[in-house]
């Protein structure tokens, strides 16, 4: 955009924002802030992007496809639960174009001004990565439907009698856009991606590869049974192996010689809390309201919630993929159930038999 675009629209009161500070946390959903090895740790090719194999042989498809028509790809979504490899994907998806990344989200892009100063910076050809895009503003997002099919930028110039609108080309980008869950995507948007990827939690060999290849980064000697035990306890998030695996391994260093083994990971492990399916402390809250203080009746998200003092969200996206994965929690049309093994899990009896 021209210098004197820019200070006509600052002029009229559309805020030309600068993009977003780079060290924005990215996740809305509650989280320990990255550790700053955590970029270290990301995978930064296809190739070193573990497990997702269908994902991932889609997505190398649809690369391939767009390199050899030297065509920009069509613009990506990815959806799943935090810590599964979205922001990963999408730089993987700039670095194997071999084009530039610009990373923003939703919760930052407040007013259309902020998306506009972004979409005029950009270079034929770029990425711009939008995580949480679920909570880019209706205002907003309008923006993004004519850039995303036509590459133009629609924007009103001046207020009152004298507005006008003027509509200005851009770059041809891709769009890539992160969501902890698809049905938060409003359909129009949602109807404008070519491509709607769906990560899953991991398992346990996937997961294991991942601490395995973690352990060579940080450069700290890990035993398969160890990596195992870690892999165990991963709650299927490779970001909780990660940082499940810093943590035995500080203990290692400690208390130990510095080799994880099964036993030393086994030990570490109990001393930070994560009990031996990978509970942590707000998983435990949840099933503990359940079983303990509903005594396995139905109990409403917003309640459960309060209970255990997270946000009504971060419990569904966050909490409930891996409760509901492993048998231990049900949704049922009136309310969040827990299941007999919640209540073995806890070592309760449940007070309903009809559960049984
Ligand atoms: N498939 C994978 N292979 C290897 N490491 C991964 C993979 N997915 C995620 N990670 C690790 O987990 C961390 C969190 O991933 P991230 O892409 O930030 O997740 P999301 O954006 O979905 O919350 C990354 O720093 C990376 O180290
Ligand atoms: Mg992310």
């Amino acid at each position: 955009m021209s210098a004197a675009l820019r200070r006509e629209m600052l002029l009229h009161g559309e805020a030309v924002a600068s993009a977003p500070h780079p060290q924005q946390p990215l996740d809305g959903v509650q989280r320990p802030a990255e550790e700053p090895e955590d970029a270290g740790l990301r995978p930064k090719t296809l190739q070193e992007f573990v497990g997702q194999t269908q994902l991932v042989e889609h997505l190398r498809i649809v690369l391939q496809a767009a390199k050899q028509r030297r065509q920009p790809v069509d613009h990506l979504l990815f959806a799943g639960p935090p810590g599964l490899g979205k922001t990963s994907l999408a730089g993987i998806v700039a670095a194997e174009l071999g084009v530039g990344l610009r990373v923003t989200s939703g919760p930052v892009l407040a007013r259309p001004g902020d998306l506009a100063a972004l979409l005029t910076d950009l270079q034929a050809g770029d990425v711009l990565f939008i995580d949480e895009i679920h909570r880019v503003p209706r205002q907003v997002e309008e923006i993004l439907y004519p850039a995303m099919e036509d590459a133009k930028l629609d924007i009103m110039i001046g207020k009152g009698p004298t507005a006008r609108s003027i509509r200005l080309d851009l770059p041809r980008f891709t769009l890539v856009g992160a969501t902890t869950r698809t049905g938060l995507v409003s359909s129009p948007l949602r109807d404008r991606f070519g491509f709607v990827g769906r990560l899953d939690l991991y398992d346990t060999v996937e997961l294991r590869a991942i601490i395995e290849r973690s352990a060579k980064i940080l450069d700290v000697q890990v035993e398969p049974a160890g990596a195992e035990r870690i892999a165990e306890r991963s709650r299927g998030t490779p970001r909780i192996a990660n940082r499940l695996l810093r943590r035995v391994r500080d203990f290692v260093e400690v208390r130990g010689d510095g080799i994880i083994t099964e036993a030393a990971a086994a030990e570490g492990l109990a001393v930070f809390g994560i009990d031996d399916l990978g509970l942590d402390k707000v998983d435990r809250a949840i099933l503990d309201a359940l079983c303990r203080r509903f005594s396995g009746k139905p109990v409403g998200l917003t309640t459960l919630a309060q209970c255990v003092g997270e946000e009504p969200d971060t419990i569904e996206d966050a909490y409930e993929p891996f409760l509901l994965q492993q048998g231990l929690l049900q949704r049922t049309p009136r309310g969040r159930v827990p299941t007999p093994r919640a209540f073995m899990h806890l070592g309760l009896v449940p007070k309903d038999p009809a559960l049984f």
